[in-house]
Parts: structure tokens; sequence; C-alpha cells
């Protein structure tokens, strides 16, 4: 049997469309089971801070499910990754009574959650974090969310691209992973994706090529999606426009990606996720991360799934050439 009677529960690195359903699951199912349930505000900052208050009730996270970012507020806290403060985190954590972490975060937030488990903590990581890019999981908590943001974008910019008969580049966000751009770029119909994964196989020639092949094909415009981690999107529209004479331009949509109301899908992926953080403390275990894999619900240890890594599915970017 668990010896958990209090949980504290953070957001931390990126906010994410869906984080604030996982707050809401962690702290009803926890209550529900009879535990007490603490939140930390802005993440790794707020803890040091000892930004610390009691949910006492299921109320206190009501109206939350359909709002975008987190009721806890996040931050990136530098000073995290220095041992002493670490320790410090540590102290507040036990000073606070709290039995088990639970951290709603992305890589970055697992290492710190990693680092107070070498300290002693029980932590238990949630996936939360538009990119996608965290290894031991197939969904992240905001992807859904970010990737129809992306493709409601370029829906409007087609129109424009279209009666402009323009070249049209749309710049996303993913950090060093391409998941963003390939899932919307297949789902806008982009006709080039640009993913970091593949910077080296891609010159501007290539990309000036694929232009001109869709001009001689008598497409009325290009649209072309750019991962951030390809990056240069600015840089590239010169280009082609200075090589092909065709009209291009291009739109960077940064934060749009990160808000709004997130969609049913990570509505119910952050719901179940956090459900099952409550239910691995129940347990009795320790220092887990919590998964979703092959259609399951799954937690592995901290430091293995901290391990864990992942590429973009290749296959997809293949099939993405061929019918984009
Ligand atoms: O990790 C989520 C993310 O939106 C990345 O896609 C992006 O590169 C980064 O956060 C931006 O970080 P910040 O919000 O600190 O500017």
């Amino acid at each position: 049997m668990s010896k958990v009677k209090t949980i504290g529960v953070l957001t931390s690195g990126g906010d994410a469309p869906g984080m604030n359903a996982c707050i809401r699951a962690v702290v009803r199912y926890a209550l529900h089971n009879g535990l007490k349930v603490k939140g930390i505000k802005r993440g790794y900052a707020g803890l040091l801070e000892e930004e610390i208050f009691e949910f006492t009730h299921r109320s206190d996270v009501a109206e939350i499910i359909h709002r975008g970012g987190t009721i806890l507020f996040t931050a990136r806290s530098k000073e995290f990754f220095e041992d002493e403060y670490r320790k410090k985190g540590a102290e507040i954590i036990k000073k606070h009574e709290i039995d088990a972490l639970i951290v709603i975060g992305g890589n970055g937030s697992y290492k710190g959650a990693e680092d107070l488990a070498k300290l002693g903590i029980n932590v238990i990581g949630l996936p939360g974090t538009i990119d996608l890019d965290i290894g031991s999981t197939e969904y992240t908590i905001g992807f859904d969310t970010s990737v129809n943001i992306v493709m409601d974008a370029i829906n409007r910019i087609r129109d424009t691209s279209n009666s402009h008969e323009r070249c049209s580049l749309v710049e996303v966000m993913g950090r060093h992973a391409g998941h963003i751009a390939l899932w919307a770029g297949i789902a806008g119909g982009a006709d080039l994706i640009l993913l970091p994964e593949h910077k080296d196989t891609i010159t501007d020639d290539d990309i000036v090529h694929a232009v001109l092949e869709d001009k001689r094909a008598d497409h009325t415009h290009s649209l072309i999606v750019v991962a951030e981690g390809f990056g240069g999107s600015d840089r590239l529209a010169k280009l082609i426009e200075e090589r092909t004479g065709i009209e291009t331009r291009s739109t960077t949509l940064g934060y749009l990606q990160r808000g709004g109301s997130p969609t049913a899908l990570d509505r119910v992926h952050a719901t179940m996720m956090g459900v099952k953080a409550v239910e691995v403390l129940l347990e009795g275990k320790e220092n887990r991360i919590i998964n979703y894999r092959n259609g399951k619900y799954i937690d592995d240890d901290i430091h293995e799934a901290n391990q864990m890594i992942k590429g973009i599915d290749e296959n997809m970017y293949e099939i993405s050439k061929i019918v984009g």
C-alpha cells in the first residue's frame, strides 16, 4: 500500500493546451481517493519561492477543462539546474509534507524531476508539451491542439497564397523536432515540409527546384511548412523569390500554437494521464513517467524513460513527399 497522503502538482516549461484538464484530473482523482493535493505555482521557480497552496475541493478546478494555458502558471527555472537550488527544492517539498510530486512538462522538466528523485523525492512525470518530442511516449498533451491551430492557419494562408499565385512559407514551433510541422504539413496539404531531422539532406537548390516544379505543373501557388528547427523561412522566402521570380511570403505562427481551447483529444489524453499518475502513486510506485504507447497509458521508470529517444515517423515523411 502507498504511504502517499499528500501530492504536489506543478506545470513546467512551455505551457500546452490540455494542461488544465490534466491538473483537474489529478486534483479530482486524488481527492476522490482521500489524498490531499497541493498546487505549486510557476513550476520549479515557484517551488523555490514556496508558492504552494492546497486544493481543498473538487470545485477548485471547476470550469478549467476548456481553458488553454495553466492555472498553476509555469516558468523555465535556470536556477533549478544548479545542485544547491535542487536541494533547496527538495527541502521545501519535505517541509510542506508533500509525499510525491507530479510534474506536468517536457524534456527539461523531466530532467529536473529526475534530479529531485535522486534527492529522495518521489516524482511522477506527465508529458505536457506541444512538441511531441518526448522519446518515451507516442503522445504529449497539447500536440493535437497545436497541430489543429497550424492547420487552420495554413487553410487561411492557402486562400491568399492562391489568390496571389504566390509561394507561401509557414514556420511552426516544435523546438528541435519536426512533429508539428510533419502532421500539420500533411493535414494542411503542404507541397513541401522542411524538417530539422532532414535539414542536412535538403539544399536551397532542392527547395527552389520544388517550387519551380509546382509552377511547371501549373499549381496556382506553393505552400511550404518550415519547422523552427529547420528555420530560415524569411531567408528562404527572399531566396525563392529571387531565384524563381515568384512572389514569396513567409509567416511565422509563433505563440498562436500554444494557446486556445484544447481539442477533445487533448482533454481526454490529459484526463486519463492525470488519473494514471495518481493511480501509480496509490499502487505505491515511485519515480515513474506516464506514457501513451500502443494505445495504452503506461508508466516507465523515470531514468529509463529519460534515456529513450524518438525521431519523426519516417514513413509519414516519405508519404508526405508523394501526396504533398
Ligand atoms: O516547448 C514548447 C515550445 O513552444 C517550443 O515549440 C518552442 O521552441 C519553445 O517552447 C519556445 O519557448 P518559450 O515559450 O520559452 O519562448
